[in-house]
């Protein structure tokens, strides 16, 4: 098979040849995947594919057993991964429990800055600001003073954006975000990441998703898992055909017409 999304720009992440095995089960096999600047892509396949799993690995949260991972211009084994993993956001549904239900929400964002607050020490006027600037943009800055435990789901997600936004991070990963969303706050999280995608300069997009209506159209690439192999990937036109769905789903499904 080609590489997976080799044209375009600059380079953001290139995985060759990615193998993960895992309590000696094979979860990944010959993963290669490029995805360069201007891309944002959705990855689809059914429940354990191996989706988590390849974010992880590009997140640093797990090892491939063979194969390189680049990302960032990092070559994974030949870099501090602490310090590196500051170069991006993370977001799923299982990070909401993280946040301490005392915390304030502007000191719980800070501190997805850490790369400049120092460990046990407040947060300073700048990092605060750096905060209310995120809960600002993404529309909620009436939550700023309230405390994490006190939230709804749909608010502690915007929350959990807003820190992961909050050191300018030029990777988002987003694994089923919008898992657990009313429909409300589903289309309040669609325009959220409508404007993250079109602000200038803002981060390449990489989204888990289950649902076809969540793929908007600025998702320009996708890569469809299949018993952890890549079965296909490249720009959505391409990938995103009834008749490729319909084999990795076994189901007749049609991808969404959405214009926003
Ligand atoms: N620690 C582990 N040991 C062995 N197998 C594991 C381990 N963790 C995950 N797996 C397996 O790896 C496979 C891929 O898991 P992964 O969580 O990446 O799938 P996924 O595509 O994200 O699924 P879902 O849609 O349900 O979130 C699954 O079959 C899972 O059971
Ligand atoms: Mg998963």
């Amino acid at each position: 098979m080609p590489q997976a999304g080799s044209e375009g720009g600059r380079k953001i992440l290139e995985l060759k040849a990615v193998d993960l095995v895992r309590d000696g089960r094979q979860v990944l096999s010959g993963i290669s995947w490029t995805v360069r600047s201007g891309e944002n892509w959705v990855v689809l396949g059914r429940n354990g594919s191996g989706k988590s799993s390849l974010l992880e690995i590009v997140a640093g949260y797990l090892w491939a057993t063979s194969g390189t991972v680049e990302v960032l211009g990092e070559i994974y084994g030949r870099t501090d991964l602490s310090f590196h993993r500051r170069k991006f956001g993370w977001v799923a549904p299982w990070i909401l429990k993280r946040f301490r239900p005392w915390e304030r929400v502007s000191d719980a964002i800070a501190a997805g800055t850490e790369a400049l607050v120092e460990p046990g020490r407040e947060p300073s006027r700048a990092v605060l600001a750096a905060a209310r600037k995120q809960l600002s943009f993404l529309g909620c800055l009436e939550l700023e003073n309230r405390l994490c435990g006190s939230l709804s789901t749909g608010e502690l997600m915007k929350v959990a954006l807003a820190r992961a936004r909050v050191a300018s991070p030029r990777l988002l990963i987003l694994d089923e975000p919008f898992a657990s969303l009313d429909m409300g706050a589903r289309f309040d999280l669609y325009r959220i990441l409508k404007k993250i995608a079109a602000a200038r300069g803002g981060p390449c997009i990489l989204m888990v998703t289950h649902h076809l209506e969540e793929i908007r159209p600025f998702f320009t690439h996708a890569l469809l898992l299949r018993k952890g192999r890549i079965f296909a990937a490249g720009p959505r036109r391409k990938v995103l055909k009834p008749g490729t769905l319909k084999k990795i789903f076994d189901l007749d499904v049609a991808p969404s017409r959405s214009k926003s």
